[in-house]
C-alpha cells in the first residue's frame, strides 16, 4: 500500500467482479467490447446482457483507449473498458499500456468516481510479461496520483498469488518504501 497526496494505491489478491466497495471497475476489454474470456468474460457474465448492449454503440476502440458504461448486475456503479496492447504487436507497448491507465483514470475523474479497481491489463491473453506490465501500470498510477481530484483509492486486483506478489514488490519499490 502507498499513499500519495491523499490517494491510496493498493494491491489485493482477488476477483475483479467481487469488488463491492469500489465505484468503478476496469475491464481488460477486446476492441469490440464483447464478452470474450478472462476479465472481460467474467465482467460480462456478472453484469448480464445489458452491459453488452450498452457497449455495442461504443465499439470498436483502439489500444490505449477507454470508454465508460454502467455497472448493470455488478456491485459497481461503472465499468471502464480499456483495450491493452497485444505484446509484440501493438507498439510502443509501454506507452499504449500507460494510456490505458491514464484514460481510465481520466474517465473516473470526469464521472466523480472515488474508487477504481484495475486488473493487470494485457498480462493474460495479450501476453505482456507481468513484471514489465506492473512497472508501467503502477508507475503510471503513482505519477497521476498527485493530479487526481475525486479518485481517492486505486486498487490493483490480481488473480494469482504470483501476480499479486510481483505487484506488491513493484509497488513498494516504486513508491520508495
Ligand atoms: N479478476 C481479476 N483478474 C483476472 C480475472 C478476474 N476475474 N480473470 C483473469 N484475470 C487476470 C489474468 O490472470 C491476467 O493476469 O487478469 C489479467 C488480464 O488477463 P485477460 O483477461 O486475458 O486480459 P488481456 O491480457 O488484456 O487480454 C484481453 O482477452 O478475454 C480476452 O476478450 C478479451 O480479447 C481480450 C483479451
Amino acid at each position: 500500500m502507498a499513499r500519495i497526496d491523499g490517494v491510496t494505491v493498493e494491491c489485493v489478491r482477488g476477483d475483479i467482479t467481487a469488488q463491492e466497495d469500489i465505484a468503478a471497475v476496469v475491464n481488460a476489454a477486446n476492441a469490440e467490447l464483447r464478452p470474450g474470456g478472462g476479465v472481460a468474460g467474467a465482467i460480462h457474465r456478472a453484469a448480464g446482457p445489458g452491459l453488452e448492449e450498452e457497449c455495442r454503440p461504443l465499439a470498436p476502440i483502439s489500444p490505449g483507449e477507454a470508454v465508460i458504461t454502467g455497472g448493470h448486475g455488478l456491485p459497481n456503479r461503472y465499468v471502464i473498458h480499456t483495450l491493452g496492447p497485444v505484446y509484440g504487436r501493438d507498439e510502443p507497448a509501454a506507452e499504449l499500456l500507460a494510456s490505458c491507465y491514464r484514460n481510465a483514470l481520466r474517465l473516473a475523474e470526469e464521472n466523480g468516481v472515488e474508487s477504481v479497481a484495475f486488473p493487470a491489463i494485457s498480462t493474460g491473453v495479450f501476453g505482456y510479461p507481468v513484471e514489465e506490465a506492473a512497472e508501467v501500470a503502477l508507475g503510471t498510477v503513482l505519477e497521476e496520483a498527485p493530479r487526481l481530484g475525486s479518485v481517492r483509492l486505486v486498487r490493483f486486483v490480481l488473480f494469482g498469488e504470483e501476480d499479486f506478489e510481483i505487484h506488491r514488490r513493484v509497488l513498494s519499490r516504486l513508491a520508495g518504501e
